[in-house]
């Protein structure tokens, strides 16, 4: 008996020829981008000790408390010990772990890297959300005496991702952005939403009850319905912010604004990862997501470096996901494809047909309209099939269109179909 074959695993895929160009195109134009800034690239090892990201992300979170592959290494020597290990469910632990172990802030300056590389979670998969993905990410990170706190960092970070989706050719996209705080307005600002959530909790979904307890700020981006007005209602965190966050913000906005970089403030938006201290953003994209539209998300992190035992090291970075990013780009080339169809494709019915049929396309090519002919020896549904592919409208040439100079006119995109004088047909094929 033939065993079965075996199958890429759930949520992994492979990538194949013709899409493999498009990534690659993806992956230069970032290089390009990131190097006109100033970044370096870092290569960062796939898994890490199972600590770091419990530390870095946070025990709390999601992807710490249900998405990551971890196993115990086995000790091969009675001198080694057993160790946890992870596949990365993120870079931004490991780059400041290398940023750490490098002593890369003796050098004073500002660390400005990037990377591209996949990643794991062990997520329900479904379209944009897979267990391997990809990410294009960078950080900026530095001591602070190299500016890495100023919000010129920020702005300029959220600038650069609007010109690199500019340039890659996506377009529609929006970008949110809001403070969380500083170490110290978070927890503030915690114990408010914990105190406004206790009297309310129970009519909130069992997801959401039990955010309320474990982790609170995870309640403000629920996308569950019924909870919305709810949630609204909460306090914001704008109103805990203290004079420097608000100040630092104030001055991210201000960039953007002199920049020209649109943006919406949203005040739920804290992002699922624990170390995000002032600026937290996303950037969405409507097109070819459905619910999965979060292009790439970033923030600051000022204390991560000293949450995993390193110097005081402020950051901010971002990381973009790539399978979705070549979502976007392959869903709006085939809307592209939709409008660069031909205006008429003209279908003789009988060879005897097929002098008056080219007749035609030429009066109308010289009139600058985009025109295919078939051929009268096609049936008529093998006509219909070429010109569906093709072009917006089908025109029949039959004995009876070419004796009374009246055309049969069909329109795809509202399957109506009308009779058209000789001398109306350009003006009704450019509609
Ligand atoms: P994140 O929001 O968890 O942030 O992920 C960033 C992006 O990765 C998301 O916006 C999404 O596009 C993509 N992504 C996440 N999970 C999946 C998945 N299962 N399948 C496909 N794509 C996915 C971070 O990872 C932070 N490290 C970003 C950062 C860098 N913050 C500061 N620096």
């Amino acid at each position: 008996m033939a065993s079965p074959n075996i199958k890429a695993v759930r949520g992994t895929r492979d990538l194949l020829p013709p899409e493999t160009d498009l990534w690659n195109r993806v992956e230069s134009t970032a290089r390009a981008v990131f190097s006109r800034y100033g970044f370096g690239e870092i290569r960062t090892p796939i898994f890490e000790d199972t600590s770091l990201f419990a530390r870095g992300v946070g025990e709390e979170t999601d992807i710490v408390s249900k998405e990551m592959y971890t196993w115990e290494d086995r000790a091969r020597a009675a001198s080694e010990k057993a160790q946890s290990l992870t596949l990365r469910p993120e870079n931004t632990a490991g780059v400041v772990r290398a940023y750490i172990e490098h002593k890369l802030g003796d050098t004073g300056n500002l660390q400005k890297l990037f990377y591209i590389g996949p990643q794991f979670r062990r997520e329900r998969p479904q379209r944009g959300r897979y267990r391997q993905f990809w990410q294009i990410g960078a950080e900026v990170i530095g001591p602070p005496t190299s500016g890495a706190e100023s919000p010129i960092r920020d702005a300029e970070i959220l600038e650069m991702l609007a010109t690199l989706l500019d340039e890659l050719g996506i377009t529609g996209w929006t970008l949110q952005l809001n403070s969380v705080g500083s170490a110290t307005d978070r927890p503030r600002y915690v114990a408010a939403l914990k105190e406004a959530l206790a009297p309310i909790k129970h009519q909130l979904c069992p997801d959401n009850q039990r955010r309320a307890d474990t982790n609170p700020l995870r309640v403000l981006d629920s996308k569950d319905e019924a909870d919305q007005d709810l949630i609204n209602a909460l306090p914001k965190i704008a109103d805990f912010l203290d004079a420097e966050s608000k100040s630092h913000f104030e001055q991210v906005l201000a960039a953007l604004d002199a920049c020209g970089v649109p943006y919406t403030v949203n005040p739920r938006l804290v992002r699922g990862l624990d170390y995000y201290t002032r600026t937290t953003f996303e950037f969405s994209h409507s097109v070819g997501l459905g619910s999965q539209n979060a292009l790439l998300g970033g923030g600051r992190y000022d204390g991560l470096s000293e949450m995993l035992g390193g110097p005081r090291a402020p950051g901010i970075g971002f990381a973009i996901g790539e399978d979705r990013l070549i979502l976007t780009l392959q869903a709006q080339a085939e809307t592209a494809a939709q409008t660069t169809k031909l205006d008429a494709y003209l279908a003789p019915l009988g060879i005897a047909s097929n002098p008056a049929a080219l007749s035609l396309a030429r009066d109308l090519r010289r009139q600058g309209l985009s025109v295919e002919v078939g051929d009268g020896s096609f049936r008529l549904k093998k006509s219909f099939d070429a010109a569906d592919k093709l072009a917006r409208h089908i025109v029949l040439l039959g004995e009876d269109e070419l004796s009374t100079n009246i055309f049969t006119v069909k329109t795809f995109a509202t399957a109506e179909q009308k009779k058209i004088p000789r001398a109306d047909l350009p003006t009704h094929l450019r509609t």
